[in-house]
């Protein structure tokens, strides 16, 4: 029996009380495929299926969706005997539905803000030369490793917050800008506590390996083997994260080196994913491939062998159209064509003090959209269900059918493709979280 059917079953023997039925939903937008979807996730056309049904209801019981479809079909289904009283009805008001953003790829925890470098690139400096005269990664690990856990906790908690608000209802954040094992284990017990003080749902990772420092410039083996003896084990131990990941670059870590950071985060029974290919063509991509990692992020420099190699993976393809927004850049990842032939893509913010200050998923679809020639589905696609597989949460989230947890949220308007439309404005209304509404615009 699959999902639906033995809800509807345990429903009607009164084994299963539904607690909540959101109706009056004009376009709803389940994201979900059926059985198809337990496959893999979305490529080629499928990413272009948002699984619209018109004049829907959802129907949940605690944090789990049990029922979704036609407003008509589900209450004479589920209700025959009318609607029991018990159950909080939400009206829609004919506006559309869509599950919660999944932002597979954020730096949310930092110290200080770094406005001062974008006015210095806006005025021609770049983002290289920034960093080698002492700003970029280097300045916001400076800063953060002098701030305590509580005022990291604080900072994280008011950004989450801003992130639910524009609809992100699971979110990933990295360590990185500590680079000691006392700072990266700061970093992450500070993200743990921000997402619980937000209530949004969080995966984190850690990226000990996100910039060499200063302090082992001349003995870069020795970093290495802190990362993979000491920060990882220890991160592992204290279940402070689930996932690894490495900035795989000629000048920050090399092949070789990433390789064996990543091949040590296997061993300890971590999920992978890299860094790869951002500034510099280097087989980020291929070896994110090769060693079964859940994502291969950024791309902007992917060459045509990373793309065949992500086409036949399982990995999924991670855009960050932000960085090259916000740095004012102009070559985007060739997200389009590496749609056409067959990479699962996936959007995020890449949310971080430097490259990307952007936290907004509905501003990344909207960037997608009309800079790398994303179908308003396929923006949405790679924004719920694609980034929940980069996560590996697809059973959790990402589409909304019965099982999984009812995290969705209520836009201000009829028809989902007014959220890349309206680059800039917030189109959400309300954002549920397992069933309970945790934020109202
Ligand atoms: O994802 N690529 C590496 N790291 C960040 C930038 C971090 C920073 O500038 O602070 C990124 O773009
Ligand atoms: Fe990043």
């Amino acid at each position: 029996m699959n999902t639906t059917a033995r809800f509807h079953k345990d429903l009607l023997e009164g084994k299963i009380q539904p607690t909540l039925m959101v109706r009056n939903i004009g376009q709803l937008c389940t994201i979900d495929a059926g059985s198809q979807d337990a496959e893999g996730p979305r490529r080629l056309e499928s990413m272009q299926d948002a699984g619209i049904i018109s004049d829907a209801a959802v129907v949940v019981a605690g944090d789990v969706i049990v029922a979704v479809g036609s407003e008509t079909e589900v209450v004479k289904r589920l209700f025959p005997e009318g609607v029991p009283g018990g159950l909080t009805i939400i009206d829609a008001a004919g506006h559309a539905v869509v599950p919660g953003f999944v932002d597979p790829h954020t730096h949310t925890v930092f110290g200080k803000t770094r406005q001062d470098e974008y006015e210095r690139r806006i005025k021609g400096e770049t983002y290289l030369e920034i960093a080698a005269a002492g700003g970029g990664i280097h300045s916001s690990v400076k800063d953060l490793r002098s701030r305590s856990e509580e005022e990291l906790t604080e900072l994280a908690t008011v950004r989450l917050r801003e992130m639910l608000s524009w609809g992100t209802t699971t979110v990933e954040i990295k360590s990185g800008y500590g680079l000691t094992l006392d700072d990266e284990l700061k970093m992450l017990r500070a993200a743990r506590q921000a997402a619980e003080n937000v209530g949004i749902r969080s995966v984190r990772t850690c990226l000990a390996a996100h910039e060499m420092p200063h302090e082992y410039k001349e003995n870069r083996q020795q970093y290495v083997r802190l990362v993979t003896d000491e920060i990882l084990v220890q991160v592992k131990k204290e279940n402070l994260a689930t996932r690894c990941d490495v900035f795989c670059e000629p000048t920050v870590f090399n092949l070789e080196e990433t390789l064996i950071i990543l091949s040590r985060a296997k061993d300890l029974g971590m999920s992978l994913t890299v860094h790869a290919d951002e500034l510099t063509s280097f087989g980020g991509a291929m070896l994110a491939a090769r060693m079964g990692a859940n994502s291969a992020d950024h791309l902007i420099r992917i060459d045509d062998k990373g793309r065949q190699a992500l086409a036949a993976s399982s990995t999924v393809a991670v855009m960050l159209p932000g960085t090259v927004f916000s740095l004012g850049l102009k070559g985007y990842a060739p997200a389009r064509g590496m749609i056409d032939q067959g990479c699962a893509l996936a959007l995020a913010t890449d949310f971080n003090p430097g490259s990307s200050p952007i936290l907004s998923m509905p501003l990344i679809m909207a960037i997608a959209c009309t800079q790398m020639r994303l179908l308003p589905a396929e923006s949405l696609v790679a924004a719920t269900l694609n980034s929940a597989w980069a996560l590996g949460k697809q059973d959790e989230v990402g589409s909304l059918a019965p099982g999984k947890k009812a995290d969705f949220l209520i836009l201000d308007g009829d028809d989902y493709r007014l959220i890349p439309y309206r680059a800039g404005h917030n189109p959400v209304k309300t954002v549920f979280i397992g069933g309970q509404k945790v934020f109202s615009n």
